[in-house]
């Protein structure tokens, strides 16, 4: 009983609670890829946060201690868990933006994020049993409660404190602003009538007033860029197919990638108004 005491740490405990309840919120948010790109978006900072720290401090604190750790327990074991996280939660949102933006079938994104989910499940019971376990066991008192007090203090984005203002946001004129026109793009790219736009993306996209002054002139840049490669795509329309798909697979995630810029403007924005 004393040695389970000593190695649970209710305060990581708490921290993986907060992403479980995030992804609960998402499964339920799978027809509103918006919505769930947003949620996702704050639980893909509260993990990047959360790894961070483990990295630079409870790792090396764990090869420092503990001489020989099993190889599921090996340092570049969590290391290669956080890369996975890394490398499948970003694929997980760009899968949320094609479902709200291609129409593609949510139930994709619902086994996505199935498939994140089992991902973190499984890193969270590797942590519970050789990590945070043996560190138990191996920390002093003091070192324990400055690592436990440290990891308390990791910047988080509260689930409550952020559902209404994403639920706002999705509904704005200022985000809609930028996802309508973006929509349309992606519909007339798909039938193949990008020439037929009478009004360029750069024009029809208005930028948030929102945004600081930085982030509007990147904004702008990439939205430049883009019409730049619509045009370039729109003249290679007669050359091989191979290319002309290659092309609009280009153009097509080059466009997700400046909508996913503003819509991280967006939460910085809200993030930092929080602050002030
Ligand atoms: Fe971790
Ligand atoms: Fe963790």
């Amino acid at each position: 009983m004393i040695e389970r005491n000593i190695e649970s740490w209710a305060v990581h405990e708490a921290c993986h609670q907060m992403f479980d309840e995030g992804l609960a919120l998402m499964l339920t948010q799978v027809s509103e890829p918006l919505l769930f790109f947003l949620h996702g978006y704050v639980l893909r900072e509260n993990l990047r946060t959360h790894m961070e720290f483990e990295e630079n401090l409870v790792l090396p604190l764990y090869e420092e201690t503990v001489s020989d750790p099993p190889p599921a327990g090996s340092v570049a074991e969590f290391f290669d868990d956080h890369e996975m996280i890394r490398r499948h939660g970003a694929h997980l949102l760009d899968i949320a933006l094609q479902t709200e933006f291609k129409e593609i079938e949510p139930s994709l994104l619902r086994q996505t994020l199935g498939a994140f989910d089992d991902l973190l499940e499984h890193h969270h019971e590797r942590e519970r049993k050789y990590l945070y376990s043996a560190l138990g066991r191996h920390l002093d008192a003091g070192r324990r409660a400055a690592v436990e007090d440290a990891l308390s203090e990791v910047e988080r984005f509260p689930l409550e404190e952020y559902r209404g203002q994403l639920e706002a946001l999705v509904q704005s004129d200022d985000f809609r602003n930028l996802t309508i026109p973006y929509r349309d793009w992606c519909m007339m790219l798909r039938r193949g009538q990008l020439h037929d736009l009478d009004e360029s993306f750069e024009a029809a996209c208005q930028l948030s007033p929102l945004w600081s002054e930085k982030e509007r002139s990147v904004l702008q840049k990439l939205l430049s860029r883009d019409a730049r490669l619509v045009e370039t795509f729109c003249a290679i329309q007669d050359e091989d197919p191979r290319e002309v798909a290659r092309e609009e697979r280009k153009v097509d995630q080059t466009l997700r990638s400046t909508i996913q810029y503003g819509v991280r403007a967006f939460f910085r924005e809200m993030v930092t108004v929080e602050d002030d």
